[in-house]
């Protein structure tokens, strides 16, 4: 038998899972990965914990399959995106703590770019916006701010890198400084257009390009992870960022097709094809997946919203409103309706469309007959009604109508939520049996550079359906919800200055 070996390195959690050759899983370990919270808006992970924790998941693994590393084919790698690394190329020790996606220490930075007017410059050289969600803001605080990081840089004594770069680094004994386009697309330096880095985002945010990782296609053998780690050298045959990854795993390969991703955040990615896509409407072109040096790259258009699984994590723990993650369905279940109470959970501001930094969170609609299950079903509609203003957003960018949303991620096993979005969009809502789509895509994307399957269409036969969620809600009932919600999104904005 052949497996691949997925290494999932997401914002909470390092995860490695091991598939069989007909897409199924063999075996899952997970690590919780501490979250370091050092001053207000700042979020930080331990680079070496995080090696640390995907060494020790992949043993495990291995050993509680019962799966000898020889029979391991390739390893696929996808990662939380942008999240920043700077380490010493001699030592391989990280200088810093990375600085989280969800960190914003540089927001202030971003927002002079766009009152200096760069934001269009910026957007059609990356696809992006100037916001400090993306990595060259996060790496441009730390050469100015670390001691001698700058003049160190300068020496081409460091290394920067997301945390795809940073993984195969440690794997490969330093032997391969690499990243590929989808986490390339995520920093805010490279051109997606050209496939390079883009020497003015360079001068813009004052990074040196001996800093950078080479570029490599996502499904490509990028080098062997060193032999004593899992006792045998192991090729690693993709590395890509972790939602481009599911819209792989969910074999989203014809343009048009979408899937929405329930995690930390939500992340909804549209594939257009080889076309980097404009949007008129505030969502990010990035770039899905490179199959080969001599493919062209599938583009994406992708809505990111910060706070989905984070506000029913903020409400256990924040507001101890329910023990568990999975307390939260009953309870809201338990009532028919939120009573007019919405939550805008802008915790950390808001993403698109809306991509206001000072946003803050919000409920409005409390009266005396407001109980803790309102309250849990209205953050399940919050994430719900986030995902289908990107859903609109996206569709009039789109060519072509989006008809039905493919769905994966720990929430996606949340029946009444699925049943909301279904309402909400007035979209079928298809679910597949193997949620895990994230390590899926990768193991895909790495089983297809080494062989396991010989192409695309043998990989799409491996979809599998779980259950249909089909709309429920008149025209009318749908609409007037989400005019309701949008005038609770109007007031939680442009709260902090
Ligand atoms: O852009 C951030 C995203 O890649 C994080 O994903 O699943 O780790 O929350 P996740």
């Amino acid at each position: 038998m052949t497996y691949v070996l997925a290494l999932d390195q997401g914002t909470t959690s390092s995860r490695a899972i091991l598939f069989d050759a007909s897409g199924q899983i063999v075996g899952v370990a997970q690590k919780e990965l501490q979250q370091y919270f050092p001053n207000s808006g700042y979020v930080e992970h331990d680079p070496r914990a995080i090696w640390d924790d995907q060494v020790q998941v992949s043993r495990q693994v291995l050993k509680e399959s019962r799966i000898p590393a020889d029979s391991i084919a390739a390893i696929g790698l996808t990662n939380q995106r942008e999240t920043t690394v700077l380490w010493d190329r001699r030592t391989g020790e990280p200088l810093a703590n990375a600085i989280v996606w969800q960190d914003r220490r540089a927001a202030a930075f971003c927002a002079e770019l766009t009152e200096r007017g760069y934001a269009d410059r910026i957007h059609a050289a990356t696809g992006l916006l100037p916001d400090a969600y993306f990595s060259a803001s996060k790496l441009r605080w730390l050469l100015d701010n670390i001691p001698n990081a700058r003049s160190r840089a300068d020496r081409g004594e460091l290394a920067f890198g997301t945390i795809d770069s940073w993984l195969v680094y440690k794997l490969t004994g330093g032997a391969a400084h690499v990243t590929d386009v989808s986490n390339a697309s995520r920093t805010l330096l490279f051109n997606i257009h050209t496939l390079q880095w883009d020497d003015e985002m360079l001068e813009l945010f004052d990074i040196p390009r001996s800093l950078l990782p080479v570029v490599c296609p996502s499904s490509m053998v990028v080098g062997h992870s060193e032999a004593e780690i899992f006792g045998h050298p192991i090729p690693i045959g993709s590395m890509v960022g972790d939602q481009q990854a599911a819209t792989f795993g969910q074999t989203c390969f014809e343009t048009g097709m979408v899937k929405n991703t329930y995690g930390t955040g939500c992340f909804l990615l549209l594939n257009t094809g080889d076309i980097a896509v404009t949007s008129n409407n505030r969502m990010l072109t990035t770039i899905g997946w490179q199959m080969g040096p001599k493919s062209p790259v599938s583009y994406c258009l992708e809505g990111s919203i910060f706070m989905a699984g984070a506000t029913v994590q903020w409400l256990r723990d924040g507001l101890g409103l329910f023990t568990r993650t999975e307390d939260i369905e009953p309870l809201a279940a338990s009532v028919t309706s939120t009573d007019d109470l919405f939550l805008v959970p802008a915790l950390t501001g808001l993403g698109a469309p809306y991509w206001d930094a000072n946003a803050r969170g919000l409920m409005i609609g409390m009266t005396r007959g407001t109980e803790r299950a309102h309250i849990a079903r209205a953050a399940l509609e919050s994430i719900a009604l986030q995902v289908n203003d990107v859903l609109q957003a996206m569709s009039a960018d789109s060519r072509q109508p989006i008809t039905q949303l493919r769905v994966d991620g720990g929430a996606s096993r949340n029946n009444l939520l699925m049943q909301m979005q279904a309402d909400f969009s007035g979209l079928p809502v298809f679910r597949p049996k193997v949620t895990e789509t994230t390590a899926l895509g990768a193991a895909y994307l790495a089983g297809l550079a080494c062989g396991v399957w010989p192409d695309l269409e043998t990989v799409s036969s491996h979809w599998q359906l779980d259950r249909i969620f089909e709309p429920a809600w008149s025209e009318d009932r749908r609409q007037s919800h989400i005019e309701r919600w949008q005038q609770a999104v109007e007031r939680c904005q442009e709260w902090t200055t």
